[in-house]
Parts: structure tokens; sequence; C-alpha cells
């Protein structure tokens, strides 16, 4: 009734055919007597043309069309005389014989092309108008091909996808719960699942052996561009596994991405790197592998003078930047401004510039040239790799605070320097976390992935011994999958058995009275048969946005919320009338 094709099918097969296109006006140009209109649906744009051969009543129609007004239009196609070698149907015109109105539009608030002239609160206003835009409509196709291939992977691998509630008890994931008041239970509120962490777990101990899920989780927390309130996951778990088969299970599901969204082949088998290393070589436990330009410690190369910056640090290190000794000082007192930042908190940043001198020998030229001699300058060469054209960038602090601001200066550096290469994509895994972290603050362990996570057969001793200093040396069965910088996913073998989780618990600090009151489904659950499980969960918009080269996840979330957590199109959250609270015994 409105079309025969789409704006994105015809080409020069189809020259002489009599066809019918509906779609939005994406623009409308009067050139030398003829209009020319592009009409543009999910699949493509085409040209309308009206020209002196056109019928009278449709170029009295055409004066009175405007931009997103719908249209069904007839016309037979025509070859252009001015291709556009850009479009895909940029070949051929539509001459047209008549139009018909399907809805008008108001003038949109903003262009609705590829670089929009939207600002972004105005565009989130107006989302359904900015969802027709190419980057979101191409965003939202690669989002389900994920999904459709991670159903079609997971399923032929004998998983069952199974739904979880929404309507829970709170769960320990970290995050603050978002609530929902209860009218029958009134003053009692359910809790929305920061993940389906538990009913995973109570699925192995029912029988489930391969579970997935692509589900909502909500976690009331501070918002950046990688961070929604709500968000996606690919939520996986396995009964009778191993960290080993894990890992390799989902190698699987990530090479099958990889290939059948992106027609992309990535060698198997993806690196590893150790929680140490990950942070000791790069300062991150989600590093960026897509270049080089590793940490290097010269602690026991800064001391004995009295540049108490560096003699006196607990740590001394830096970053060897292969041919960057050409920045100018301008340059390098930008980048001292920027790591002095709050955000990135260094106190200073030393350089050396390394070149050949006039005799053919190696020397350097430092920011600290009055404590340091060429000598002492070689010796921290030597240790950071440095060659004619490097520039050394150094710095100093509390070790592992250090070595934070160390990675994010390499990843500046790299972003500088054009090495994180878009289309190139460095899959990692990076395992053997520690189970705990100690809060100075609090003066308590916090788990640091969550309280399920299993200890490593042979630190289970020490997850008993009540020691603070061997607590802090227990390490998990746990791990994350990292790609280009992104921790994309993270997951662990669990605690199956229930003296070890009460003792988990005992050690973060939970009384018995709120084990029992919070948990006693889960230790119950493990007293009954729980089989040996572990799993992993991947954030899908996390993961479609690092594949269609988007910044941030809110482009590959149909309706996301702004960086306040809030709706600007729902105008959510609101108030709610008195009578509405007063039924929820607010
Ligand atoms: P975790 O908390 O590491 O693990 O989450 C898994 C993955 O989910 C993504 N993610 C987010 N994406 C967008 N916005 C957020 N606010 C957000 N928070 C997390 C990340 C992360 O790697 N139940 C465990 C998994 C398990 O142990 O199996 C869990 O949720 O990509």
């Amino acid at each position: 009734m409105y079309r025969t094709h789409t704006c994105g099918a015809l080409n020069m097969s189809h020259v002489g055919q009599p066809v019918q296109l509906a779609g939005w006006i994406q623009r409308i140009r009067e050139l030398g007597g003829m209009t020319f209109i592009d009409l543009r649906d999910r699949y493509g744009i085409t040209q309308l043309v009206i020209n002196e051969d056109t019928p009278a009543d449709v170029k009295t129609i055409a004066e009175t069309l405007g931009r997103e007004f719908v249209l069904s239009v007839h016309g037979t196609v025509v070859e252009r005389s001015n291709k556009n070698p850009k479009l895909p149907t940029g070949d051929i015109e539509i001459a047209l014989s008549a139009i018909q109105i399907l809805n008008a539009s108001e003038i949109p608030p903003f262009t609705l092309e590829e670089p929009s002239d939207g600002g972004e609160e105005l565009r989130a206003r107006y989302r359904y108008l900015d969802l027709r835009r190419g980057p979101l409509q191409r965003a939202m196709a690669l989002r389900h091909s994920m999904t459709q291939e991670t159903r079609n992977y997971l399923s032929q691998c004998g998983f069952l996808e199974i739904e979880t509630p929404f309507l829970i008890k709170s769960t320990p994931e970290g995050a603050r719960d978002f609530v929902v008041p209860s009218r029958m239970s009134p003053g009692q509120f359910y809790a929305l699942p920061q993940s389906p962490q538990t009913f995973k777990q109570l699925l192995m101990v029912g029988g489930f052996d391969k579970y997935f899920q692509i589900v909502r989780c909500f976690r009331d927390e501070d918002l950046r561009a990688d961070r929604q309130p709500e968000f996606t996951q690919i939520d996986c778990e396995m009964s009778f596994v191993d960290q080993e088969a894990v890992l390799l299970q989902f190698e699987g599901l990530a090479c099958h991405l990889f290939k059948t969204v992106l027609q992309k082949d990535i060698p198997t088998p993806f690196p590893r790197m150790t929680y140490k290393t990950a942070m000791e070589t790069y300062g991150s436990d989600k590093p960026d592998i897509r270049f080089d330009m590793p940490l290097h410690e010269i602690t026991h190369l800064a001391g004995g003078t009295e540049f108490a910056l560096l003699s006196t640090a607990e740590y001394v290190g830096g970053i060897c930047v292969k041919g960057a000794a050409t920045y100018t000082r301008k340059q390098l007192d930008q980048l001292t401004d920027w790591i002095k930042q709050p955000t990135v908190g260094a106190q200073l940043l030393v350089y050396a510039r390394c070149s050949t001198g006039e005799d053919g020998a190696l020397m350097y030229k430092s920011s600290v040239d009055k404590f340091f001699n060429q000598e002492a300058l070689h010796a921290w060469g030597r240790v950071m790799g440095a060659e004619d054209g490097d520039l050394l960038l150094v710095t100093s602090g509390p070790r592992e605070a250090t070595q934070h601001v160390l990675g994010t200066l390499r990843l500046e550096m790299g972003d500088r320097l054009g090495l994180r290469k878009e289309g190139v994509f460095a899959p990692l895994w990076v395992y053997d976390f520690p189970l705990l972290e100690w809060d100075e603050e609090t003066e308590r362990f916090y788990a640091k992935h969550h309280p399920f996570t299993a200890p490593k057969p042979e630190d289970v001793d020490a997850l008993f011994s009540n020691d603070r200093n061997r607590l802090a040396q227990v390490h998990a069965n746990a791990y994350d999958f990292v790609i280009n910088g992104t921790e994309v996913g993270g997951g662990s073998i669990r605690i199956h058995n229930a003296r070890v989780q009460e003792q988990m618990f005992h050690v973060l600090g939970l009384s018995k009275e709120e084990i029992d009151s919070k948990f006693s489904f889960i230790i119950e659950a493990f007293r009954y048969g729980a089989p040996p499980h572990g799993g992993i969960a991947f954030g899908l918009d996390r993961w479609c946005a690092l594949f269609s080269g988007h910044e941030s996840i809110r482009d590959c979330i149909a309706f996301p919320k702004n960086n306040s957590g809030r709706d600007i199109m729902l105008d959510a959250p609101s108030g709610i009338d008195p009578a509405q609270k007063k039924e929820l015994g607010l």
C-alpha cells in the first residue's frame, strides 16, 4: 500500500521500472527550475526529482512540503545525469508521478543528518528524531546483530536462556540499589538487580549447567561515558568448569562476534596478563595493548639528590615515548599542567629528551639537569629502553597511585601520537585479581569482584586465617575481559561451599544476623549439593560502543539517561501524586 521498495534498494538495474517509495524528507533543493527531494528511510536515501515533465498536481503538492514530512510517492526509476558515487542509490533518481503526504512535520529542532547541528541536550529531548540519523540507525542495527549472534552462538553451545526476576532483594555488587516500594507490604521495598548474580548461581544449583541471559541491570552509581544507571549484560554461568574452561568458552563467543558482526578474524588464544603485571606494566587493570609504551620503575636510580619529590618517593617510574623528543617546551608545560590536574593527580612531571650528541653518543637534556648528571640519566634511559629521538616522562609518589597516573599518562600519549588506532581491536584477559581490597576509610575489606567469588584453592586457608596481611594476599579465580582499554566483561569461579561462603561474608564484616537476613537463601542452597560453577557477564552496551566506534555507550542505547541519570525526553525521575504516595505507604 505504501511502498514497493525501500529507499536503499534501487539502482541501475531498476531503470525504467515504476516504483513506490515511502519515507521522510531529509532535504529539498531547488536547482534550475527543478526540485530535488532526498527521501530517507532506515535503508538509505533516494533522490526524487520534479521537473517540467512532472504532472501539475504533483508540482502543487511539492510546494507545500517541508523537512521530515512523511511521504508515499509513485514514480519511475531514471538514470541520473549527475551521479553521486557516495550513495548506493546515487546512480538513479525517481521521476515523480504522484505524491501522497502521509503526515506533515514541524520544522525539526536540529538537522537530522550524519553530523547534526543539534547539541546533546536538545537531541536527548527529541531522541525519537535523533534516532532517525544514520549513526544511531547503524548502532541499533549493530546492537541487534550482537544480541542475535550471541543467542546463536550460545544456543549452539547448549546454553539455555532463562529469565530472572527484576523485583528482588538487594544484591551486594558494590553500587547502590534502586528500590521499589511495595504497596502490598507497606514500608517494605524491593530492590532492582545490579546483576542476576545470585539467581544464576541458584540456576546452577537447580541443575541448568549452561545458562545465559541478555538482561537489564540497575545500579545507582556516578555516571560516566561508559556507565548508565540501567545497562545490559550478556550474563552467563556454567557448572563443572574451571577458569580455563570459562575463558576458552567465552573467547569463542568473542571470536564469533568479531567474525559475524565485524567480519574480523582475531588470532587466538587471546593474550592473558595477571592483574599484578597489568598494574606494574601498564598502570591499569584494563590495559590498552594496541600499543606498547610500558611503565618502568626507576626508584632505585632516583635517590641521593636534594630533589625530595624523587629521592624520598615510595615509587619513581616513567614511560619512554618513542620519537617524542621533538616535544617543545610549550607542549611539555601543557603536559605538566595536564598531569597535575586533580583528575590525574600527579605532583610533578620530569622529562628527559634523548638525542645523539656531536660525538655520536646518546645524550640527555632533562628538566632535572641540576640534580642528575649524564651518567645518572643514562641509567634511567637504559632501564626505559631509550633511543635517539625518544622522550622520557617520569613522575613519583605512592606506588599504586603513581602507577595509575603513569597509566593515564601512557593513554594520553597514545592518543596524542595516534597510537590508539580506530578499527584495531586488541582483546585481553586479565586474571589473578586479589580477592579482597582493604578500605582505609571504613577500615574493612571489600570484595574486589563480588562476595561470591572463590579464592584460589591454595589460598582458602588464608581466607580462614582472619589475619589482615594474609587476607590481603588472597588471590581469586577472577578474570576480566578487556578490549582496547575498556573492561567489557568480568567474572569468576564461585564459592559453592556453604562454610567458605559464610567465612567470606564474615571477612567482609557482616554479622551473623546480617548474613542470615540477607543471604541465608544462598548459603542454604549451597547445602543441597551445589555443583562447582563459574561464569562471566559482558557489558553489551560497552561492547557495542567499541564495535561501532562510539565514545559513549549512550549512542548504542535507544533511550539512554543523561549524566545526571535523567531521561530528558520523559522528564524522569519526577514526583508522584500524593494519593499514589499514600497507597505506597510513603
Ligand atoms: P561486573 O560488575 O564486573 O560483574 O559487570 C560486568 C560488566 O558489565 C558492564 N558494566 C556496565 N556497563 C554499563 N554501565 C554500567 N553502570 C556498568 N556496570 C558494569 C561492564 C562489566 O565488565 N555479576 C557479575 C558478573 C559475574 O561475576 O559473572 C557482574 O555484574 O562491562
